[in-house]
C-alpha cells in the first residue's frame, strides 16, 4: 500500500461536517419526544407515514421551486448507478404529497412522520446539513377548522414538552386569484429600489420577488420594510378563509401574532402560513416549527386537485430550546436489576432472560468478572437491585437480593423473584 493511502487508513474517520451523531443517554429524549409527538398524532387521527428518503430531484424542483434557496444552493442532487437524478430530501412535505398522489388513498389524509432532511447550509448551533423532522399533513379539505386543528397539534406538543416561551407567527400567501397583483406590486417596489437590494437579489428578484421578503440582509430588510403586503390583497375567499383560522385558535386560546411579512422559504404555500420561535434561541435559528397549506401542490406535481396543509418540526433546535428553558431533561433510565453470577455466567445469562421476558429491564456482566468487579457495575449502573446467584443460592433455587440504594439484602426464592419484584417499589 502507497505510504500516503496507509496514513489515511489511519485516520480517524468523523462524520460529515454538519451532521452529528446521537449517542445514548441522549437519544432518549429523542425517544421520548418521538413518542410524546407520535401519541398526540394519533389522538388527532394521524397516522405514521414512512417513505424513502431519496426522491426524484425533479419532485422537488417542481415543488419547492427554482427560485428557493432550498433548490437553489442546499439541495443534495445525485446521479445513481442507472443514470437518474435522485436527491436526498430537504424537506418532508413534497415526499407526502408524492406518496398521496402515488397511493388515492380517501381523504381527508392525515400521516405523520419523522425524518431526517439534508440542505448544504453552513453548519452553525441549530442549523445543520442533517437535521431531523416531526411532522404532520393533513390532505383532502381546505377547511380552515383543519388550519386550527393542525396548529393545535403542534402547540400542544410544545405545551407537553413543558416549553413556555414558544410564539406563534400567523399569515396569508393568498392564492391564484390574488397572488399575482401582490407580486406586480411587490416587484415594482423593488425595481424603484434595485440598487439599494444586497447583492443577490439585486440581479435576481425579479424571478421571484417574493424571495427578497424572506431576505435577513439589513439592504433587503430595508427595503422591504415598507412594501406592499400580501394581507392587503387579499380576496374575499382568502380574508373570510384567515378570519376563520383566527376565530379558531382564539377559541381554543392559542395565542398568536399576525406578521404581514411571513413568507416561509419554500414556494409551495397558499393561504394560510405559520412559524413558531424559540424566544430562549438567537434569532437566526429560533424557527422551531412552521408550515402552512399548500392547495396547488398536489396539482404541481401530477396528481388531481387536492387542498393540504401541515407543518415540519426540527428535532434539534426543538432540543436546544428545551436546554435553553431548563424543560424535558432526559430522565434517568435505570434498569430495574443488575444479576450478578459467581458461577460462571450461566445463571446471569438464564436468570437476565426471564426477568427480560417478565418486563423487567436487566443488565449482567460479561467475561466472568470477580463479584466486586460486578457489583461496582451494578452500581454504575443505577439499577435498583442487584440480584445474586452464588453456589449456595444455586443449590437452594433462591436469589439473594440487593437494594443498591439502601443497602438492605433479603433472599428471595428464584421462581417468586419476578412476583417479588413487582410487589417491591422500586425507590
Ligand atoms: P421549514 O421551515 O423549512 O419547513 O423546516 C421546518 C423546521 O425544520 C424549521 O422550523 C426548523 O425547526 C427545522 N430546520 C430547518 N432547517 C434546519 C437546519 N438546517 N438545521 C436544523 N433545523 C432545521 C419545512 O420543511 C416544511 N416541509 C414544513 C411544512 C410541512 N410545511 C407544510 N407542511
Amino acid at each position: 500500500m502507497p505510504a500516503s493511502q496507509e496514513v489515511s487508513a489511519r485516520k480517524v474517520l468523523r462524520a460529515p461536517v454538519g451532521t452529528r451523531d446521537v449517542l445514548w443517554p441522549e437519544s432518549r429524549r429523542w425517544e421520548a419526544l418521538v413518542a410524546t409527538f407520535a401519541r398526540r398524532a394519533r389522538l388527532a387521527g394521524y397516522g405514521l407515514l414512512l417513505t424513502p428518503v431519496l426522491e426524484d430531484a425533479g419532485l422537488f424542483r417542481r415543488a419547492v421551486g427554482d427560485e428557493s434557496e432550498v433548490l437553489r444552493k442546499e439541495m443534495y442532487e445525485l446521479t445513481d448507478r442507472g443514470g437518474r437524478t435522485l436527491a436526498l430530501r430537504p424537506e418532508g412535505t413534497a415526499p407526502v404529497v408524492r406518496a398521496f398522489v402515488q397511493h388515492h388513498p380517501p381523504v381527508p389524509w392525515k400521516v405523520w412522520y419523522v425524518t431526517p432532511a439534508f440542505r448544504y447550509e453552513r453548519p452553525q448551533a441549530g442549523r445543520y446539513r442533517q437535521h431531523h423532522q416531526v411532522g404532520a399533513e393533513a390532505l383532502g379539505s381546505d377547511d380552515p377548522d383543519l388550519d386550527v386543528e393542525v396548529i393545535a397539534l403542534a402547540a400542544g406538543f410544545y405545551a407537553e414538552l413543558g416549553l413556555q416561551g414558544i410564539d406563534l407567527s400567523l399569515g396569508s400567501m393568498g392564492c391564484a386569484a390574488d397572488r399575482p397583483a401582490y407580486v406586480r406590486a411587490l416587484r415594482e417596489h423593488l425595481t424603484e429600489r434595485r440598487e439599494m437590494l444586497c447583492e443577490e437579489h439585486r440581479d435576481r428578484f425579479e424571478l421571484n420577488p417574493l424571495r427578497v421578503l424572506d431576505c435577513k440582509r439589513p439592504q433587503c430588510l430595508a427595503v422591504t420594510t415598507d412594501a406592499p403586503k400580501m394581507l392587503d390583497f387579499l380576496d374575499e375567499p382568502c380574508v373570510t378563509h384567515l378570519g376563520r383560522v383566527r376565530q379558531g385558535l382564539d377559541a381554543l386560546g392559542i395565542a398568536y401574532r399576525i406578521d404581514a411579512r411571513l413568507v416561509r422559504g419554500l414556494d409551495y404555500y397558499t393561504r394560510t402560513t405559520f412559524e413558531f420561535a424559540a424566544v430562549s434561541l438567537e434569532s437566526a435559528q429560533n424557527a422551531v416549527g412552521g408550515g402552512g397549506r399548500y392547495d396547488t401542490l398536489a396539482e404541481a406535481i401530477g396528481g388531481p386537485p387536492t387542498a393540504g396543509i401541515g407543518f415540519g418540526i426540527g428535532i434539534e433546535r426543538l432540543l436546544l430550546a428545551c436546554d435553553a428553558e431548563g424543560c424535558f431533561a432526559a430522565s434517568p433510565c435505570a434498569p430495574e436489576v443488575f444479576v450478578v453470577d459467581v458461577t460462571g455466567g450461566a445463571a446471569a445469562r438464564d436468570l437476565s432472560a426471564e426477568l427480560r421476558a417478565a418486563g423487567f429491564a436487566a443488565l449482567r456482566a460479561y467475561d466472568d468478572r470477580s463479584i466486586k468487579a460486578q457489583l461496582k457495575l451494578a452500581d454504575r449502573s443505577r439499577a435498583h437491585y442487584a440480584v445474586i446467584v452464588g453456589p449456595r443460592e444455586i443449590e437452594d433455587q433462591t436469589v439473594t437480593v440487593r437494594s443498591l440504594r439502601e443497602g438492605k439484602q433479603t433472599t428471595v426464592r428464584r421462581e417468586e423473584l419476578a412476583e417479588w419484584l413487582r410487589r417491591e417499589p422500586l425507590d
